[in-house]
């Protein structure tokens, strides 16, 4: 089994700490009156954004220097991954994004945003109606719609592995948590598999969320698990804001009460485990 290394990322010591101490002191008394639930706060029609998205964004920010020059498979892409077409031109990244549902538009480039959205909803439809698998976007960026672990995948490699909030939705429907782990393995040796010698899986997903119970109920042995297969050089979970020292726990009073409720966990604070494993 591929040893793990965990590492504690406490707030207080994480270079985004003043911005998210910030924008809790802005936001404290919507935060009280909303219950804790972040995603109904908005300034200026814009959501504010939950703690674990600022997470997300430091550990891009963070990492970003490694994309450089690199073969990219990103697995659960969606349509606005921060690897757009911008970033890859910048970074030299050759990119595949990997994702059964949304995908982003083809004509994506200088559009308005609103055209851009519109396209965004549609793009999906269009390729299910002409059984379009894959696509080019333009001469960085290549598409497929599928679901990972892909047959599309075939023959290809790749200098990185990145995935932003996906792998808790991967097994979603699987309430057996033998048979999750059993399926998370397979998908962790084909990512190990896909990946070059010396290459790299950077992943981040929510825990005490959604998507798998394994994420859902933040069943942590069981997840170190899942890297039991592949030779791993090194494989390390950083958790963030596991410790949310100086700032609020984030826990929407409705989501403690459904977690009391439905598994019951006593829910305190929801955090971000972000993955990175080396081969
Ligand atoms: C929460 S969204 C995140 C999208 C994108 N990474 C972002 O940050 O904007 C999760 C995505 O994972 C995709 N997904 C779910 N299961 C997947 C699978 N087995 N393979 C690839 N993508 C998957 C979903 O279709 C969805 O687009």
């Amino acid at each position: 089994m591929s040893r793990i290394e965990r590492k504690e990322y406490s707030c207080e010591k994480c270079v985004s700490y003043d911005f998210c101490k910030h924008i809790e002191e802005r936001f404290h008394n919507q935060i009280i009156a909303d219950k804790g639930n972040w995603r109904e706060i908005y300034d200026n029609g814009q959501r504010v954004g939950t703690p674990i998205r600022r997470c997300a964004q430091t550990i891009f920010k963070s990492y970003e220097s490694i994309f450089f020059n690199k073969q990219v498979l990103e697995i659960g892409c969606g349509c606005l991954s921060e690897l757009d077409k911008q970033f890859c031109q910048e970074h030299k990244v050759n990119y595949v994004g990997i994702d059964p549902g949304r995908l982003p538009g083809v004509f994506i480039d200088n559009e308005p945003v609103f055209l851009w959205r519109v396209q965004n909803k549609v793009m999906p439809r269009i390729l299910k109606l002409f059984n379009v698998k894959k696509y080019r976007l333009n001469k960085y960026q290549y598409y497929i719609r599928d679901a990972f672990p892909s047959e599309e995948l075939e023959g290809r490699n790749f200098d990185l592995i990145y995935g932003n909030s996906t792998i808790e939705h991967w097994h979603e429907k699987e309430s057996s948590l033998e048979l999750s782990v059993e399926a998370y393995k397979r998908a962790m040796d084909e990512c190990y598999r896909l990946l070059k010698q010396g290459g790299i899986l950077l992943m981040n997903c929510p825990i005490y969320v959604h998507g798998n119970i394994l994420f859902m109920r933040g069943e942590m042995d069981a997840i170190e698990g899942i890297f039991e297969n592949g030779n791993w050089r090194k494989v390390t979970f950083e958790y963030w804001r596991r410790n949310y020292s100086g700032l609020m726990p984030y826990c929407p009073q409705a989501r403690k009460e459904y977690f009391n409720n439905e598994f019951g966990i006593d829910l305190e604070n929801i955090w971000l485990l972000n993955i990175v494993a080396k081969k």
